[in-house]
C-alpha cells in the first residue's frame, strides 16, 4: 500500500488530502500538523475550516484511509510520498521583508524530513514557493541524506476557497514539475498515477521544476491582474457614467478574453494573490528585471487604490465625516462560502473607517467575533500566519461590535457596507432595514450584488462600485 503523508493540515493540506483519500482507497493518507488544536478539530465534528462539501468527503474516509495526527515524525518516516503544504507567508523582517516569501516553516519541515527518514522519499512542494525553492530543499535533504534518495516534485495547488472540493474533484489541470532525469521522471509518474485515479490524463501536465513553480505565481498574478484591470475601469465608469457590469459583459464576450473573473469589487483579498505577486516581484527584482517587477507591483497598487477609494467614497458621501456614526459591515470574509479572513479587503475598509472614528457593527455568517477582533488589531502581513501561532489580541477594539445577524448590525446605523458577496445578503428585507436605520440611510455595495433601483425606491442613497452615481453622490466632493 502506498503511503502518503502531508505536512500542514490547513486550507490546502486538509481538503486536498481528503479528496486524494476518497478517490484512492488503496492509498493511506496521513495529514500531520504541529498544531494540536487544528488536528483535534480535523478529528472532531467541527472541522477547522468551513468549505462547502468538505464535511461529507472527510466523513467518508476518516479513520479508513485518511488520518489526522500530530505525530509528524512517525508519519513522515513511514511515507513514500510526502506533500509539504505549510504556510509560506510574506516575510515581515530582514532581507526582502514585505515582499519575499518566508520559507521558515518550509525549511523546518525539510530538515525534519531529513532527520527522520529511513527510506527513499518523493517530496512534493504543495505550498506556493518562489522559483528555485526546490533547489534549496534538495540541498537541505541531500546534505543530510544518510544515503537516502530524495526526489523533489513541484505540484502547486490551484484550488480556490469556497469551491475547493469542486476544484479538487474536477481540476482544470494538475501540474507536476520534476527533474528531467530517469529518477525524476519515475517520481513524476508515481505522482501522476495518484491523480490518474480520478483526473483525466490530458489534464495532468508535466513540466520541469522551475516552470511548475513559476506557473503557480504566474497564474495568480494573471488572475489578480484581471481584477485590478476591471477595478481600474470601475473608477473610470463612475467618472463617465458608464456601468462596469455592462462593460465587463461586453468585454468578456470576446472569446479571447472570456467572461470569468471580471467582477468589479472593493478589492481582491485572500491569502494568495497579494503574497504571491509580492513574491513574484521579489523574484523579478533579484533577477534584475525591474520593469517587469514594476508592472506586477501595479496590480497591488490598484488593489490598494480601490480599497481606499471605497473608504473615501463612504466618508465623502456622509458629509465628510463618519465620526461617532454607526456603520454596519455586512460580510468580513475575503469572499463568500469561506470563513477565511486573510487579507480580506474588509480589514482595510474597517481600519480606514475606524481611522475616521466610525463605530462599526460587523456581521459575517462564518467569521467569529474573536477572529474579527484579532484582524482589526493585527499588523499587516501578520494575517497570513495561522491564528494558533498568534498571541491572543491584548484588548478588543472598543469601536467595533460584532452582531449575530444583518438586522442587528444595521439597527440605528447611518450606513451599511456590503464587503462580502454572501448570497443571504441579496434576500434580506431591505424595507425593514431601512425603517430601522438613521436617515439619510446609505448603502455602499462593495460587491455589486444589490439591485440598485430597488434600494433607491425604498429610499436608500446607494453607491455600487463602477455604477452610474446616485444624484446625491454626484454633488459630493470628487473621490480620488
Ligand atoms: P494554512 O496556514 O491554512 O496551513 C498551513 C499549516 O501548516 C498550518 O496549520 C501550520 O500549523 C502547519 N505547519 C507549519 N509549519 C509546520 C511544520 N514544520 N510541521 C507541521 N505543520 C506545520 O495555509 P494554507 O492556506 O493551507 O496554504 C498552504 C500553502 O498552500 C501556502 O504556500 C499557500 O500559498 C498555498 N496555497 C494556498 C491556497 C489557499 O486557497 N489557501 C491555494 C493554493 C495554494
Ligand atoms: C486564488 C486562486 O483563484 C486559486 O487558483 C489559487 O489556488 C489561490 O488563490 P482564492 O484566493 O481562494 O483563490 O479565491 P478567488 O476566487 O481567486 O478570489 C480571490 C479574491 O478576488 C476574492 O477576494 C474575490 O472576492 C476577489 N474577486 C474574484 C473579485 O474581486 N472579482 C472577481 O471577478 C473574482
Amino acid at each position: 500500500m502506498v503511503k502518503i503523508c502531508c505536512i500542514g493540515a490547513g486550507y490546502v493540506g486538509g481538503p486536498t488530502m481528503a479528496v486524494i483519500a476518497l478517490n484512492c482507497p488503496s492509498i493511506e493518507v496521513a495529514v500531520v500538523d504541529i498544531s494540536v488544536s487544528r488536528i483535534s478539530a480535523w478529528n472532531g465534528d467541527q472541522l477547522p475550516i468551513y468549505e462547502p462539501g468538505l464535511d461529507e468527503v472527510v466523513k467518508q474516509c476518516r479513520g479508513k484511509n485518511l488520518f489526522f495526527s500530530t505525530d509528524v515524525e512517525k508519519h513522515v518516516s513511514e511515507a513514500d510520498i510526502i506533500f509539504v503544504s505549510v504556510n509560506t507567508p510574506t516575510k515581515t523582517r530582514g532581507l526582502g521583508a514585505g515582499k519575499a516569501a518566508d520559507l521558515t516553516y518550509w525549511e523546518s519541515a525539510a530538515r525534519m524530513i531529513a532527520d527522520v527518514s529511513k527510506s527513499n522519499k518523493i517530496v512534493v512542494e504543495k505550498s506556493t514557493v518562489p522559483v528555485k525553492t526546490a533547489e534549496a530543499i534538495e540541498r537541505i535533504l541531500r546534505h543530510n541524506s544518510k544515503g537516502i534518495k530524495y526526489q523533489i516534485l513541484s505540484n502547486p495547488e490551484f484550488l480556490a476557497e469556497g469551491t475547493a472540493i469542486q476544484n479538487l474533484f474536477n481540476p482544470d489541470r494538475v501540474l507536476i514539475g520534476g527533474r528531467e532525469t530517469p529518477d525524476g521522471l519515475k517520481a513524476i509518474q508515481v505522482l501522476k498515477d495518484v491523480y490518474a485515479h480520478w483526473v483525466p490524463e490530458d489534464r495532468i501536465i508535466t513540466t520541469n521544476l522551475w516552470s511548475a513553480e513559476l506557473s503557480k505565481l504566474a497564474a495568480n498574478a494573471f488572475l489578480a491582474q484581471r481584477i485590478s484591470s476591471v477595478n481600474a475601469m470601475s473608477a473610470l465608469c463612475e467618472a463617465t457614467g458608464a456601468d462596469v457590469s455592462q462593460v465587463s459583459h461586453a468585454v468578456g464576450k470576446d472569446s479571447r478574453i472570456g467572461p470569468k473573473f471580471l467582477n468589479a469589487s472593493v478589492g481582491f483579498g485572500g491569502s494568495c494573490f497579494q503574497k504571491d505577486i509580492l513574491n513574484l516581484v521579489y523574484v523579478c527584482e533579484c533577477n534584475g528585471l525591474l520593469e517587469v517587477a514594476t508592472y506586477w507591483k501595479q496590480v497591488i497598487k490598484v488593489n490598494d487604490y480601490q480599497k481606499n477609494r471605497f473608504v473615501n467614497r463612504i466618508v465623502s458621501s456622509m458629509f465628510n465625516t463618519v465620526s461617532g456614526k454607526k456603520i454596519a459591515i455586512l460580510g468580513f470574509a475575503f469572499k463568500k462560502d469561506t470563513g477565511d479572513t486573510r487579507e480580506t479587503p474588509a480589514i482595510d475598509v474597517c481600519k480606514g473607517l475606524m481611522g475616521d472614528k466610525a463605530r462599526l457593527s460587523i456581521y459575517d455568517p462564518q467569521v467569529t467575533e474573536d477572529q474579527i477582533q484579532r484582524d482589526l488589531t493585527m499588523n499587516k502581513f501578520d494575517w497570513d500566519h495561522p491564528i494558533h501561532l498568534q498571541p491572543a489580541s491584548p484588548t478588543s477594539v472598543k469601536q467595533v461590535s460584532v452582531a449575530w445577524d444583518a438586522y442587528a448590525a444595521t439597527k440605528d446605523a447611518h450606513a451599511l457596507c456590503i464587503l462580502t458577496e454572501w448570497d443571504e445578503f441579496k434576500t434580506l428585507d431591505y424595507q425593514r432595514i431601512f425603517d430601522n436605520m438613521q436617515k439619510p440611510a446609505f448603502v455602499f455595495d462593495g460587491r455589486n450584488i444589490m439591485n440598485v433601483e430597488m434600494l433607491r425606491e425604498i429610499g436608500f442613497i446607494v453607491y455600487s462600485i463602477g455604477k452610474p452615481l446616485d444624484p446625491w453622490l454626484k454633488n459630493m466632493p470628487a473621490v480620488a
